[in-house]
Parts: C-alpha cells; structure tokens; sequence
C-alpha cells in the first residue's frame, strides 16, 4: 500500500476504492484564444495531482488533501452546489456537482503541480477528480465529455469563467507530443515535440508574481472577445480575419481593436507553428513564440513585468523563443533554448530579477506527458 493509500485509510477508516491522476500543462502557443473556439498547442507536463476516492454510505461529502492532513473538509452531499461553502475544495465540489454524483465520497487529493505558477493546478485537480468519479461510477464519460464538465465546474462553481485549453490537455495530453486541440470541437491532432533530438531544452520560468488583476483582467479580456463578436455579427474570434476587423474598425472601440487582433493574429500562429514543428523548424517556432508573446504584452495587455523581464533576459541571453504562458498577470513563461545555453539563461534572468529587486524566480523543466488516468484499487 502506498503512502498515500496508508493516509487515506488513517483518514477514513477504510481503504480508497480509486486512484486516478492528471497532470498540470504549459501551452506552447495559442494564448487567450480557447474561448473564442481558437486553436492550442499545449502539452501535459510531467508534475500531476493524485485523487484516492471511496464512496461512503452516509450521504456526506468529504475532501482532504496530502498537503494539509489535519483538516477533513465535509458537506452534505444534498449541499453540493454553487454557492457552497469551501476554498479550494470548490474545484472538487464543482465536478461532483456536474457530474451528478448525489451520493457520499471520501477524497484524498495529492498535488504535485505548483500552485500559482500557472501551470494549471486547478485543472489537474479537477481532471484527477473527474477520471476518478468517471471510474469509481461507471459514468461512461468520454474524454470530451469530462473536458466540458470540469470547464462548467470552474465556470460555474468555482467562478472563473476560464476557457476548455487547460482541462482537455490535462485529460487528453500524450507522451511526446504536444496537443493540437480545436476548442470548437475538441478534436484533436498530436504533433510530436522533441527537442531533445534538435539539442534544444523548453526551459520554464515561475516568476513566482501573482497580480491582483488575474481574475478580473482575464474576465475582461474575455468580455471585449465577446463584444466584438456581437458587435460585427460573428459567432467568434475563429471566425474572424484582420482584412475583415480593418474594414469594421469603426464598429469596435480602439482597445476592442487591439483584443481582437490579437486572437486573430494568435490563431495563424498556432497554424503556423504546427508546420514548422512537423518541419522541425524550431527557428521559426522560436520567432512565433516571440510574436506571441508581443501580441499578448502589446495587444491583449495581460503580461507584467516579471514576464516581461524573463522573457528579455531569456532572449537576450541566447533563447530561440520565448513567452509568458497561461492566463497572464504573473505565473510562468517558456524560453526554447540551446541545451548547452540553459545555465546560462538562468543565470540571466536570476541577474535580471535580482537587479529588478523581483523576488527569485524558480525553474522547471519537463517533456510531454500522458494525460489523466484512474485505475481501481
Ligand atoms: C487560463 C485559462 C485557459 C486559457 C488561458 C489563456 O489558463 O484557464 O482557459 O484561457 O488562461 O490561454
């Protein structure tokens, strides 16, 4: 028995019935455009969070986590619902909610995605969660299926009204490969992502900045999406082109403007950076990398200085590519790099944040993961 399966048991009296795990993300390109039914290019990363589930036969609700064991958090099941009382128990609450679950479960989470780094903890979480209860109730739930209810659970329960880009790859992602993913649809094509084999290294920078704009500033972006997409009669930035966005500039205020090319321009991006991956072009990734997060610092105006500055001192200091990734104010940036030019870079920007007086960044890197799973135990 695992260490984990032994503090499920301390917990609860009695042995989990599931184990299911799901990783967190970092997005290559395809920023700010999934809920304008854009295209992604993300993949999943190695760090994941585990979920142990055992249904109880008393009708209540209760969630612990490996990282704070003294608290079991517990609600009756019939009060599953938004509005609920929690903290980050809300992202389980909300996917026992979507998916219907009316009767009791003990769940022991253990996460291993940094929390805050933007690398999607609260889609790992989430995923673990919804592979575990698909498994544990025979749900039946395809793929797509559970994408589109841990979205609704963190929409609706959680209230970030984020995209569908961090849970399908957390669910959908494969080994190798980065996940073309149309948000319109959620299909979805593997593009294989080894820049091990081109001497290359995607280097990830935590900027270890949370701006207090996060939730609001990306609830605002999204909205001026929306409004020019009713104000020229689309259904979305997807179906949008710039020759179409100039002829209509008057119609769409001048930072409406600027949001909107920026979806229109990331959206191409996207494109082509797939065929340059499949050519192996990782020149001219790295350039779409840095227009990418032009566009996103310029036009869409979600970067801050921590990115900023990483970003700068990454390119300055030999990288191919490089951009923040995520929702923005804070959390991570990537920077494609020279395997031999890694130290390097991260002295630089260690330079740059010390020079800025930042806080120290931290450093991860990882290769393409496998999306969710749950086995029974
Ligand atoms: C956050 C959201 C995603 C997506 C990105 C920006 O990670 O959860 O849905 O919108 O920001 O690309």
């Amino acid at each position: 028995m695992s260490a984990l399966e032994e503090t499920f048991k301390e917990l609860y009296g009695r042995p989990a019935e599931v184990i299911a795990e799901a990783p967190g993300r970092v997005n290559l390109i395809g920023e700010h455009i999934d809920y304008s039914e854009g295209f992604v290019l993300p993949f999943a990363i190695a760090d994941r969070t585990f979920a142990l589930i055992a249904t109880n036969g008393d009708g209540m609700v209760r969630i612990a986590s490996q990282q704070r064991k003294n608290r079991i958090f517990t609600i009756d099941a019939k009060d599953v619902k938004p509005g609920s009382a929690g903290d980050w128990e809300k992202y389980v609450l909300g996917v026992i909610w979507t998916l219907g679950i009316t009767g009791g479960v003990d769940i022991l989470v253990d996460g291993h995605v940094p929390s805050g780094a933007g690398l999607s903890s609260s889609a790992a979480l989430e995923c673990s969660v919804a592979v575990g209860l698909n498994s544990l109730f025979n749900l039946g739930k395809s793929l797509e299926d559970l994408a589109r209810a841990t979205q609704k659970a963190e929409n609706d329960y959680v209230g970030m009204p984020c995209g569908i880009m961090d849970q399908s790859v957390s669910l959908m992602g494969r080994e190798g490969s980065a996940l073309l993913l149309d948000c319109r649809d959620l299909t979805t094509e593997s593009v294989p992502f080894d820049v091990a084999s081109a001497g290359l290294e995607l280097l990830i920078i935590d900027t270890q900045a949370h701006h207090a704009l996060v939730d609001g500033g990306y609830a605002e972006r999204r909205a001026s999406c929306e409004s020019v997409a009713a104000k020229l009669s689309i259904p979305s930035m997807r179906h949008l082109t710039m020759e179409i966005l100039d002829a209509r500039k008057s119609d769409v205020t001048d930072t409406e403007y600027i949001r909107a090319r920026h979806a229109v321009t990331e959206i191409q991006r996207v494109k082509d950076a797939v065929t340059a991956l499949r050519a192996n072009d990782f020149t001219t990734l790295g350039r779409l990398i840095n227009e990418s997060h032009f566009s996103l610092r310029d036009d869409y105006t979600v970067s801050c200085p921590e990115l900023d500055v990483a970003v700068d001192a990454s390119l300055e200091a030999g990288a191919l590519g490089s951009r923040m990734v995520g929702g923005g104010f804070g959390g991570s940036a990537i920077a494609l790099i020279k395997a031999n030019q890694i130290e390097a870079v991260k002295d630089a920007i260690k330079k740059a944040y010390g020079d800025k007086g930042f806080k120290a960044p931290r450093f991860f890197t990882s290769l393409p993961s496998a999306g969710a799973s749950a086995r029974s135990l």
